[in-house]
């Protein structure tokens, strides 16, 4: 298993440049699918997730290359296809790939999408909101199957799920008639997978709003887009200047929404501020701790900041808790940051947390993709060698993260193993 290798203790400052967002790429991978033609993308990010979802359609012949975060895709020769286990359960943006073939095919197969380690994952609400939109959706053995061209209706989302609301938007741009979409998520990725999709000729209003508002139109057409940049990439880097007592300079963050996520630095008493398309933090000289922070739908603090959170607080001066409402098992980084010497503690959906003075270097394993990025931001401000194995689940994500830390000032080494 790859691994990372950091000499922690430095302080963490410099000007570095923010990539493109995965989640809002891997919906508008999906998307490009009902352009019929060739989708330029860029600012898109070259992480193993992108890489995937463009491994997985190729099966259903669209032909793409990734070259300085620009991403040409040609769709015109896209086909229904059955996704397997072997395409369908290596990136969570896969299962977008059902609304977005039932919107261009009338026809979607795919093999469960499966669960991880934060969470079972389940794909209901995506099953309801295709069968809302008349479509015959069976759930077999082998996994999902969608038949029929969608009908405009009205789809009701019991819970704003992110990636049920992309569903139902991929499923109705081309529907015929009008879909009214109550109860969608309004994270920024889901606006900006309507943005693109109104500039290949879709008709979608509300947008930023729980109350989605789609005319079916004909066809969509080819288009360019550029990718705004990763909001929880940014936070990342944002809190590594936070934890070290630094200050960090982030370029290319123009449209990045930041709401939840600023709030919680001011809290840890950080400077924080944005000037043009950069954004800029400063380092308070002690951290202070959040009595109770809370993870839910946006505008709320997100769920994929809770781990690098829980890592920042584990070194911060007095008690913070945080409550993690939108997954059921999101805590994998408390283990290993035990191992390092941290004060926490997991409970249910709680992680309390007693700051500490300084952690120190140790072994520790990630086992998702931001649990990866929060041990090394603890590993960056550790006393001592840290090794942070499963750099894999971190590269799904984050493009060059040890180019980064590099940048900001960082002894950090990758050690590939086969
Ligand atoms: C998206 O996942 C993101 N992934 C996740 O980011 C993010 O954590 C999540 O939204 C919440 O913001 C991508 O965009 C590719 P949900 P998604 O549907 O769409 C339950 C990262 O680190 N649920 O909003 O899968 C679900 O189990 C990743 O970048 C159902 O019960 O999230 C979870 O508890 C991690 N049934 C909650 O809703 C369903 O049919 C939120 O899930 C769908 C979801």
């Amino acid at each position: 298993m790859s691994y990372i290798t950091i000499e922690g203790g430095n302080k963490l400052e410099g000007d570095i440049p923010l990539q493109g967002s995965k989640n809002a790429t891997l919906p508008i991978l999906a998307a490009s699918v009902l352009c019929n033609g060739t989708v330029i993308l860029k600012n898109c990010p070259d992480i193993t997730d992108v890489r995937e979802m463009l491994h997985a359609l190729s099966y259903a012949g669209v032909r793409s290359s990734l070259h300085d975060g620009i991403l040409e895709l040609d769709t015109s020769n896209a086909v229904p296809c059955y996704f397997g286990p072997e395409l369908a359960g290596k990136t969570r943006g896969g299962v977008l790939l059902l609304g977005a073939f039932t919107g261009r095919f009338g026809e979607a197969g795919m093999a469960y999408p499966g669960g991880c380690v934060i969470g079972a994952r389940p794909i209901d609400l995506h099953c309801k909101v295709l069968r809302d939109l008349h479509t015959t959706l069976t759930e077999e053995e082998e996994g999902v199957f969608v038949k029929g061209k969608p009908g405009g209706g009205h789809v009701f989302l019991s819970y704003p799920s992110v990636g049920a609301t992309e569903n139902a938007v991929l499923a109705a741009v081309c529907a015929g008639g009008r879909t009214v979409i109550s109860g969608a998520a309004m994270e920024p990725e889901v606006s900006e997978l309507c943005r693109f999709l109104n500039r290949a000729g879709a008709k979608i209003s509300g947008i930023g709003t729980r109350h989605i508002v789609i005319d079916g139109v004909r066809r969509l057409h080819e288009t360019e887009y550029t990718i705004t940049g990763d909001r929880i990439v940014a936070g990342t880097y944002l809190a590594a200047a936070a934890m070290s007592g630094g200050e960090v300079i982030l370029r290319k963050t123009r449209r990045v929404c930041m709401k939840g996520i600023f709030e919680s630095f001011r809290a840890v008493g950080a400077r924080i501020y944005r000037d043009c398309d950069t954004l800029v933090l400063k380092a308070p000289d002690t951290l202070h701790s959040i009595p109770e922070l809370v993870t839910a739908p946006f505008p709320a603090f997100p769920t994929d900041m809770q781990s690098q959170m829980t890592a920042l607080l584990s070194v911060a001066k007095g008690d913070s808790r945080i409550y993690e409402t939108v997954f059921e098992s999101r805590f994998g980084v408390v283990t290993e940051l035990q191992k390092m010497g941290a004060d926490v503690r997991n409970r249910g959906r709680f992680a309390l947390i007693h700051g500490v003075e300084k952690l120190h270097g140790a072994s520790v394993a990630a086992s998702d993709l931001r649990s990866g990025a929060a041990l090394v931001l603890a590993a960056a401000v550790a006393e001592g060698q840290s090794k942070v194995y499963g750099y894999d689940f971190i590269a799904r994500g984050y493009e060059d993260i040890c180019g980064i830390f590099r940048l900001l000032g960082a002894r950090i080494e990758i050690t590939e193993e086969k």
